[in-house]
């Protein structure tokens, strides 16, 4: 469990005490990751299914590389390769794989809504690893979990989310953290890829990049959602570029030399980021990869009910 929940698939249903009860496992989680041999013992004999409706290079390595971690058998499952593409439905699928009783179904999907869903038909715990615009609450937390590393804290800290906030749903993941963990949310990015209403979730709302982003002691750069997107929402990548992308020359007119700038990725290159800044001095991308195994080690430790005669060895 983590605090009251036995699924994690929304930072919208968690208290601001559960995104810290993960954050710190994750503490002790990462530690294990720098030993030279990474295996402790804490999930033996328990089994995390990779249920993947979606394309994901970070998310699914990540759990995967988590679960083995911990000793747990991971099984990486993809809609391509299975019975979904004979007409299975999502529920008989979940309900098929459950039967071989896995301990925790981590499901990623295109439509909102269906991690739940499954959670509503199985038995086992199930983690979202993102569903459609809805939500990605390991990614939000692995981006609390990456701020808190280097800003210290995110109490009273100023954090700018650009890009197509209507199809993110690692936006939404972060900024229901992020808020919940005391920083202040910018929401920047064209008219057409703003949801209404988005200042309801606590976050301000700009359009002009150099207004969001100066002062703040970090950013999140994300990319066009394309694969969610029907109509052109923008008259082209140069123009969105021009407006909303960074590049070397605005990073250092415009951020504080400390801010650091985050991603979540995959990146498009030359439209959300130029390659400079990706992999400039200010950038923390792969340390938010490398914070995403840390983290899922805490969520499958937590709903797997790792065994706590173990645990001291991952604290050890
Ligand atoms: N951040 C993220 O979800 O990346 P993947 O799509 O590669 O999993």
């Amino acid at each position: 469990m983590i605090g009251r929940h036995k699924h994690c698939i929304a930072l919208a249903d968690y208290s601001r005490e559960e995104i810290l009860e993960v954050l710190d496992l994750a503490v002790s989680m990462k530690e294990v990751l720098q030993r030279p041999i990474k295996k402790v013992p804490s999930l033996r004999g328990k089994s995390v299914v990779n249920l993947f409706f979606e394309a994901s290079t970070r998310t699914r390595s990540s759990f995967e590389i988590a679960a083995k971690v911990l000793s747990a058998d991971a099984l990486n499952w993809t809609s391509a390769s299975s019975s979904v593409t004979k007409g299975e439905t999502l529920i008989d699928t979940a309900r098929n794989l459950e039967a071989m009783r896995p301990d925790v179904l981590v499901i990623r999907h295109s439509a909102g809504g269906a991690p739940q869903l499954v959670a509503e038909h199985v038995g086992c715990a199930v983690v979202s690893a993102g569903d459609g615009a809805h939500e990605h609450p390991s990614q939000g937390l692995l981006d609390c979990f990456t701020l808190r590393e280097k800003l210290g804290t995110l109490e009273g800290k100023t954090v700018a989310i650009v890009g197509d906030i209507s199809h993110s749903r690692v936006a939404r993941s972060d900024i229901h953290a992020m808020t919940k963990l005391g920083a202040r949310v910018r929401l920047c990015g064209p008219p057409t890829m703003m949801p209404a209403g988005v200042e309801a979730l606590g976050a301000t709302v700009h359009y002009q990049l150099r207004e969001a982003v100066e002062g703040v002691d970090a950013v999140v750069m994300l990319r066009i959602q394309h694969e969610r997107i029907g109509d052109p929402l923008i008259p082209g990548t140069r123009e969105y570029s021009k407006l909303w992308g960074l590049n070397a020359k605005k990073a250092a007119e415009w951020l504080r030399p400390q801010c650091v700038i985050l991603h979540p990725g995959p990146i498009n290159r030359g439209v959300e980021l130029s390659p400079e800044v990706a992999d400039g001095p200010q950038s923390v991308i792969l340390d938010q990869v490398q914070n995403g195994v840390a983290v899922r080690m805490a969520i499958l430790y937590l709903l797997a009910g790792g065994n706590p005669a173990d645990a001291g060895e991952a604290k050890a």
